[in-house]
């Protein structure tokens, strides 16, 4: 059964290029190998990332994620069981959010992951692939 999940976290450190070619080269890699396709939304401090595949697969995989030192707070926000994919062509595609992203408006604080549904989440990655602004 195929599903997809939306998680959102909060980086560890700065996320410098270096730190963010090494997420990427490390997903591309291991995704290709096991089924997975997906996006990840990345700035000021917030790491947004979808993720495609089999249960099983995205399962061992969000657990494996989860315990990254390079981020914490990691919340999933969304699963659901899906027919389709909807980020295919990519092992892992890459888009950067700005400070006024509505993505990047989390209060921490009183943070309650369910106030990011997501519809949300999906119809702001769908702007960012419009916009051309989605590296894949
Ligand atoms: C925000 C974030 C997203 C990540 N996404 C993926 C991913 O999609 N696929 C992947 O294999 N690793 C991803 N990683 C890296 C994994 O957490 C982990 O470091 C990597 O799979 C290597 O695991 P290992 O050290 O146990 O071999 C991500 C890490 C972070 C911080």
């Amino acid at each position: 059964m195929l599903v997809r999940v939306f998680y959102v976290s909060a980086a560890v450190g700065p996320q410098t290029t270096a730190v963010t070619q090494s997420i990427l080269q490390q997903s591309q890699a291991y995704n290709c190998q096991h089924g997975i396709t997906g996006v990840l939304l990345q700035g000021q401090g917030i790491y947004l990332q979808a993720l495609e595949g089999e249960q099983d697969e995205v399962n061992r995989l969000y657990a494996r994620i989860a315990s990254d030192p390079r981020h914490n707070r990691v919340e999933m926000v969304h699963c659901e069981n899906i027919e389709q994919r909807r980020y295919g062509n990519w092992s892992m595609a890459h888009a950067e959010l700005s400070d006024l992203d509505p993505m990047t408006q989390i209060e921490w604080q009183t943070f309650d992951p369910h106030s990011i549904t997501g519809l949300l989440v999906l119809a702001r990655i769908d702007q960012l692939i419009e916009t051309g602004q989605m590296i894949g």
